[in-house]
């Protein structure tokens, strides 16, 4: 049986992504410090499925790397850290030595061991900045690109805002170059908005989640800006197909960083995701607030590059993936009222 070593898999993204690979049949190793809130109830669904359950933190080399000689896993999916930008300003040490110190010392273990793992690296948008170069359209409920109608595509060059965008961009940056250099089978997906079931949004990071929790619970939020700022979102689902799909792949690629996002198709306003809700009969309160720094008025991913390289498309439309998202927070109101 093919092997997967989570870091971060009590988590949203990990989480998922276990149960995922549980049902293709795979062992699943989780690794996780349990920092994040509702980290245990992810825990106690998959505790059961899984092969191992590892408590720790990814700054402790000595451990990690006990534990990677020991698994030798065919695929590290590594999705642990932090992940919000909001905290990453108030405490950037931290997120400096999760984020980076953290992804070197995986990248340093594979290295030392010389291990034949493939490397997942969840990377993300921020890393392209705050985009204030290209030339918008400000429409009645969104912002549209003027020119780049297609989206962001890998060429973009780097631009690095907030300790969260340094950090995450840094460790990108050391994955491509361990790639390069020590020969590690690594992919860098650039990340744009991921959402679905078993995420517990807050107004720092997971906004479609957030909202919709906050609608169905009846509380109030925040709009920082317009609220014409667009995302492409990608239901948890599709992106954890294309975990599998790497995962499974045979193909040596020269060039390992991919954006990976919903795409325009699949792209939503802050406005929008409200007037959705109050169409499926919920209705949001909230207010205004000046506009974060560094926020990106609209990101939306370019996935050519790829679809192209491994065949996989986002099928699951905004309308159907909130659908299934109002449904579970529903059915889960009490453990999540709990975690807020
Ligand atoms: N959710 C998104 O929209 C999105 C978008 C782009 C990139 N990402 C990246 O994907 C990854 C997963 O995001 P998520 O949404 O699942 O977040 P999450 O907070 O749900 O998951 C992160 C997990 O890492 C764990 N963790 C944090 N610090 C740790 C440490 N030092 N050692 C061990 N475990 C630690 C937390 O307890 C949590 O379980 C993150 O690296 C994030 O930057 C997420």
């Amino acid at each position: 049986m093919r092997k997967i070593f989570i870091t971060g898999g009590a988590g949203f993204i990990g989480s998922n992504a276990a149960e995922y690979f549980i049902k293709k049949k795979w062992k699943v190793y989780i690794f996780d410090n349990l920092s994040r809130k509702g980290t245990r109830v992810n825990l106690n669904r998959i505790h059961s499925k899984i092969s191992k359950f590892y408590f720790g933190d990814i700054k402790d080399f000595k451990k990690i790397n006990l534990i990677l000689k020991k698994v030798k896993p065919n695929v590290i999916l590594h999705a642990a850290g932090q992940v919000a930008v909001t905290t990453s300003i108030q405490n950037p040490r931290k997120d400096l030595e999760d984020n980076l110190v953290g992804t070197f010392n995986l990248l340093e273990s594979l290295r030392k061991n010389k291990l034949k793992s493939k490397f997942i690296y969840t990377s993300t948008n921020k890393v392209y900045g705050n985009l204030s170069n290209l030339k918008l359209l400000k429409k009645k409920f969104r912002y549209e690109f003027k020119n780049s109608k297609k989206g962001i595509n890998e060429k973009k060059n780097l631009d690095l805002h907030s300790p969260y965008g340094c950090s995450k961009g840094a460790a990108d940056q050391y994955v491509n170059d361990y790639a390069r250099i020590y020969n590690i089978d690594a992919f860098v997906l650039r990340q744009s908005c991921i959402y679905g079931i078993n995420q517990f949004g807050i107004e720092d990071q997971g906004w479609v989640a957030w909202f919709v929790i906050a609608s169905i619970m009846k509380k109030k939020f925040n709009i920082y800006g317009d609220g014409k700022q667009v995302r492409d979102i990608l239901y948890i689902d599709d992106l954890c197909d294309l975990f599998h799909k790497i995962s499974v792949s045979k193909k040596k690629n020269k060039s390992i960083i991919f954006n990976v996002g919903g795409g325009n198709k699949f792209s939503l306003s802050l406005l929008e995701l409200i007037n959705i809700l109050k169409k499926k009969k919920l209705n949001s309160k909230f207010t205004y607030s000046k506009w974060r720094k560094g926020d990106q008025k609209i990101y939306i991913s370019d996935n050519s590059k790829i679809i192209n390289q491994f065949n996989w498309r986002p099928k699951i439309n905004p309308n159907k993936g909130i659908d299934i998202l109002i449904k579970w927070i529903k059915e889960n109101k009490t453990v999540i009222s709990k975690i807020f």
